[in-house]
C-alpha cells in the first residue's frame, strides 16, 4: 500500500468527486478503537466509521462468527432459499424493539434501504401516501431517503426532483430558539395548508439527530408526537440508524422516552462493520405488503446476519449498554470541562454515549463556527485523533469512539482533543484588558 499522499492522488484520479474525503488518511489495519495508516501512523478512532463500530473494529467474537459463516454459506438470496441466521436475527430484534409486540422484521443492507422500505410498509399499511419528516434530519442518499432528508447542501443539491408528498416540519431545538410548540404549530399549519392528516402515512424522526447535529428530542416532543400519530391514524417511524444498537446506553434510544414507535429502522452498529440494516415493527403493520413486495438480492446477507448475531451477544456478554452510559458520562465530563475553558464551545450534548460539542464564533450559538470546526478536526488528526463533524452548519463535533474502547485509549483521545482545543479555541478565562476610566 502506498503513502497517504500517493493514495490521495490516485483517489482523485479514480474516484468520483462526489464522494467526500474528511481526512486524507488511508487505513491499512484496525483494532478496536485504533487504526493505522499505510505509513504506520497510529490514530485513535473517535469516528467509529460513522456510528458503525460500537463494538469496535474487528471484534474477536464478530470475526469468529463471520469466519464460521464463511465456511458454511455466503449467499443464496433469502427470497430464493432461506438460511437460519436471517430468522434468528429477526427473532432477536422482534424481542428487543420497544412496544407491546408482536413484532416482525425485514432485513436489508444499508440505512437508506431500511428507510425506503419503512415508507413502503407505512404506505401499504395505511393506504395513505404522504410522509412528514424534520428539517435538518438525515435519512440517507437514495431518492426517498433524500426527499425525507432536511438538508439541501450537499445532499440534495442538483439531484431533484424527489418523490412527491414529503413535507418537513421544524425539529425543536432549544439552543436555536425552536420550541416544541413551534414544531407542533407548524405541523398544524401543514395540515391546514398542504396536506390533510388523513392522507399522511407516517411521521419519521430521529430521537437524536445524527448528521443533523446531535440535537436530542425532548420527552415532551416525543410524547406529543406519539399522541398526534395515535389521534390521526399516522404511523410513527423512529429512524434509529445512528442512535440505535447501543449507542445511547440502550438498544433503542426510544427506550429513554417510555414511548414506542410503530416502525424502527436500524443499521450501522447492528452489523459490527458488515453491511446490514433492519426494519422492525408491529406485525400487522409489517405484514401489510404482499409477498414479493419487499426484499433485495443481497438483503440480509448471511455473513452480515452472523456478524449481527455476534454483535447482539457482545452487547449482553460485555454489558455494552452499561459501558455506553459510563463512557458517555466520562466523555461528557471532559467536554464540559473544555466548554468551561473555551469560549467557542456553546453547548455540550449527550444521550448515553452520543456526545457532541457545538462551536459558535465568539461563543455566539447563532454564528456557527464551521471553518473553526474544520480546522479543529484537521488539527486533531495531525495529533493522532480521528474526529467527525456534523450539524446543519457543520459546526458540531460528535464522538463515536467504540463503546468497547479501553479507558486509557479514551483518555488519550480526550487529551488530544483538549490539546487541539487549547491550540485553536479562545481561553474563556483570559483576563480582558480593562479600559481606563475617563477622567
Ligand atoms: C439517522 C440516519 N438515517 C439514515 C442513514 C443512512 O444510512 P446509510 O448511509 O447506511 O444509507 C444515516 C446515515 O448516516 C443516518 O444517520
Amino acid at each position: 500500500m502506498g503513502s497517504n499522499e500517493s493514495l490521495v492522488a490516485r483517489r482523485q484520479a479514480a474516484v468520483a468527486r462526489g464522494v467526500s474525503m474528511m481526512h486524507p488518511v488511508f487505513i491499512e489495519r484496525a483494532d478496536n478503537a485504533l487504526v493505522w495508516d499505510g505509513d504506520g501512523r497510529r490514530y485513535i478512532d473517535f469516528a467509529g466509521g460513522i456510528a458503525v463500530l460500537n463494538t469496535g473494529h474487528r471484534h474477536r467474537r464478530v470475526l469468529e462468527a463471520v469466519r464460521a459463516q464463511l465456511d458454511k454459506v455466503t449467499h443464496t438470496c433469502f427470497q430464493i432459499t432461506g438460511y437460519e441466521p436471517y430468522i434468528a436475527l429477526c427473532e432477536r430484534l422482534n424481542a428487543l424493539a420497544p412496544g407491546p409486540g408482536p413484532n416482525k422484521t425485514l432485513l436489508m443492507t444499508t440505512g437508506a434501504e431500511a428507510i425506503e422500505n419503512a415508507i413502503k410498509i407505512a404506505r401499504a399499511s395505511t393506504g395513505r401516501s404522504a410522509v412528514i419528516s424534520f428539517a435538518g434530519g438525515f435519512h440517507g442518499r437514495t431518492m426517498m431517503a433524500l426527499a425525507l432528508t432536511g438538508k439541501v447542501d450537499p445532499y440534495k443539491a442538483g439531484f431533484g426532483p424527489f418523490p412527491a408528498e414529503v413535507y418537513h416540519a421544524p425539529f425543536p431545538n432549544a439552543l436555536h430558539g425552536v420550541t416544541v410548540d413551534d414544531s407542533f404549530d407548524s405541523l398544524a399549519m401543514l395540515f391546514k395548508s398542504d396536506i390533510a392528516p388523513d392522507r399522511v402515512a407516517a411521521i419519521v424522526f430521529e430521537p437524536v439527530k445524527g448528521e443533523g447535529g446531535y440535537y436530542i428530542a425532548s420527552k415532551d416532543f416525543v410524547l406529543r408526537l406519539r399522541e398526534l400519530c395515535d389521534r390521526l391514524g399516522i404511523l410513527l417511524i423512529a429512524d434509529e440508524i445512528q442512535s440505535g444498537a447501543g449507542r445511547t446506553g440502550r438498544m433503542f434510544a426510544l427506550e429513554h422516552y417510555g414511548v414506542a414507535a410503530d416502525i424502527y429502522t436500524l443499521a450501522k452498529s447492528l452489523g459490527g462493520g458488515f453491511p446490514l440494516s433492519a426494519v422492525v415493527g408491529r406485525a400487522e403493520v409489517m405484514d401489510a405488503c404482499g409477498p414479493g413486495g419487499l426484499g433485495g438480492t443481497y438483503a440480509g446477507n448471511p455473513v452480515a446476519c452472523a456478524a449481527a448475531l455476534a454483535v447482539l451477544d457482545v452487547f449482553t456478554q460485555e454489558r455494552i449498554f452499561e459501558r455506553a452510559d459510563r463512557l458517555g458520562e466520562k466523555i461528557g465530563a471532559a467536554l464540559e470541562a473544555l466548554a468551561a475553558r473555551h469560549t467557542e464551545i456553546v453547548e455540550v450534548r449527550r444521550l448515553g454515549a452520543m456526545n457532541a460539542i457545538e462551536l459558535g464564533e465568539g461563543g455566539d450559538p447563532q454564528r456557527p463556527a464551521a471553518d473553526l470546526t474544520k480546522k479543529f478536526t484537521a488539527r486533531a488528526r495531525e495529533l493522532g485523533l480521528i474526529l467527525l463533524s456534523c450539524g446543519i452548519y457543520g459546526n458540531v463535533i460528535r464522538i463515536l469512539v467504540p463503546i468497547t474502547a479501553g479507558d486509557s485509549i479514551v483518555d488519550e483521545g480526550l487529551a488530544l482533543l483538549s490539546q487541539a482545543a487549547s491550540e485553536l479555541l479562545s481561553d474563556a478565562n483570559a483576563t480582558v484588558p480593562r479600559l481606563r476610566p475617563a477622567r
